[in-house]
Formats: structure tokens, C-alpha cells, sequence
């Protein structure tokens, strides 16, 4: 069965854990700081294009460590599965908030092991790893936007579901 697929994704609870709140939020720092220390990794390829050593590197410590968090969190979520989207099971916006987070899983995925290939010299794919991390911030000001709408226009509580665990 694909990740995707609405049955193993739409498992439902009454809210989300401890560890998976957790991770939600480690995540979001890790990936906005990883965002910002994109350069130093480019100045690091370089460095070693040219045949010297780059020493350590923080921005592929933290891809690393995105890429580990993401894949528990995805398998904690197929295993204990998350909150319905707050409204009408089937309406849009319900359909736009379970295709959104499946967008975001996806990114959270593929734009470290993009980053990865590309630094241990795996797959050159440098260029579209930077235009999908920056795709992946587009995708994350909308999702943060929407929480926000949530809570403070349409003031559901939903904030709420990722700060205490239920
Ligand atoms: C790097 C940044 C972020 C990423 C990658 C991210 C990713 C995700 C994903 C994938 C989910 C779905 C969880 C699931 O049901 O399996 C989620 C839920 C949620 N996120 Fe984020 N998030 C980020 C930042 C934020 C920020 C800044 C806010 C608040 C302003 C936020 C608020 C929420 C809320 C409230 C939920 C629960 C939604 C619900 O219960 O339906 N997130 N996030």
C-alpha cells in the first residue's frame, strides 16, 4: 500500500502525542535553520570541488539529522496516525489539509536526500535540492498561515493540537 494512500494516512485519533508534537516542532527549527546555513554548504562543495577538505559542516549535520526525525516521524504516524482536519470529513478544506501534509511529508523527505546526494557526490543535483528547499518554505509559510487563520479567525483551537498532547 502507498504512503499516500487515504486509508493509512487518515488513521484517526483523538489527538497528537507527546513525541509526535515533539517532532513537529524540532523539525520545523532544524529545517528554517537548515534554510539559513544553505550557503556554508555551498562554499563547502566548492572547497572540495577544488581539492581541499571541508571539515564540518553544519548544514549537511542537520540534513542528516532532518532526514533521521522525518523518517521516525512518518513511521509514528503510520503507526498511531493523527487528528482528522478540523471540518466536513470530504470537504475542501479537509482534502487541502490531508494533501497539503502529504506534500509536506514528501518535501521533508526528498529535499535532504537531494542535498545529501548531491554533497557525498552521489547524484549532481544541487541546483534543484536549492530550488526545492525553497519550494519546501513556500509550502511551510502557507501551512504556518493556515494554522494561524485557524486559530486566531477561526479561533477552532487548532494551534492547540500541536502544543498538548491528546
Ligand atoms: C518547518 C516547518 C513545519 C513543517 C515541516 C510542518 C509540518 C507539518 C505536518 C506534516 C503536519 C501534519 C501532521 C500530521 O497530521 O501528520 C503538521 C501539522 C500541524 N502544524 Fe506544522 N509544520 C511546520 C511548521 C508549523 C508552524 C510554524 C506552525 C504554526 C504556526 C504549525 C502548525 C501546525 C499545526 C497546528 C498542525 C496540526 C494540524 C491539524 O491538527 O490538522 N506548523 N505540520
Amino acid at each position: 500500500m502507498s504512503l499516500v494512500s487515504s486509508e493509512v494516512m487518515l488513521k484517526t485519533t483523538t489527538g497528537y502525542s507527546g513525541l509526535q508534537i515533539g517532532l513537529h516542532w524540532l523539525i520545523a527549527i532544524l529545517i528554517v535553520t537548515a534554510w539559513f546555513t544553505g550557503e556554508g554548504a555551498g562554499e563547502a562543495m566548492e572547497t572540495i570541488e577544488e581539492g581541499g577538505v571541508a571539515g564540518f559542516v553544519p548544514h549537511v549535520a542537520i540534513g542528516l539529522a532532518i532526514l533521521a526525525f522525518v523518517v521516525l516521524r512518518v513511521l509514528v504516524r503510520l503507526g498511531r496516525g493523527a487528528p482528522a482536519a478540523p471540518g466536513a470529513p470530504g470537504s475542501l478544506s479537509v482534502t487541502a489539509a490531508d494533501w497539503g501534509h502529504r506534500l509536506l511529508y514528501l518535501m521533508m523527505i526528498a529535499v535532504p536526500i537531494g542535498g545529501l546526494s548531491t554533497f557525498f557526490q552521489l547524484a549532481d543535483v544541487g541546483e534543484i535540492h536549492g530550488l526545492a528547499a525553497n519550494a519546501l518554505m513556500i509550502v511551510i509559510l502557507g501551512h504556518a498561515l493556515m494554522a494561524l487563520y485557524h486559530q486566531y479567525v477561526l479561533k477552532d483551537g487548532l494551534l492547540r493540537r500541536m502544543m498538548k498532547a491528546g
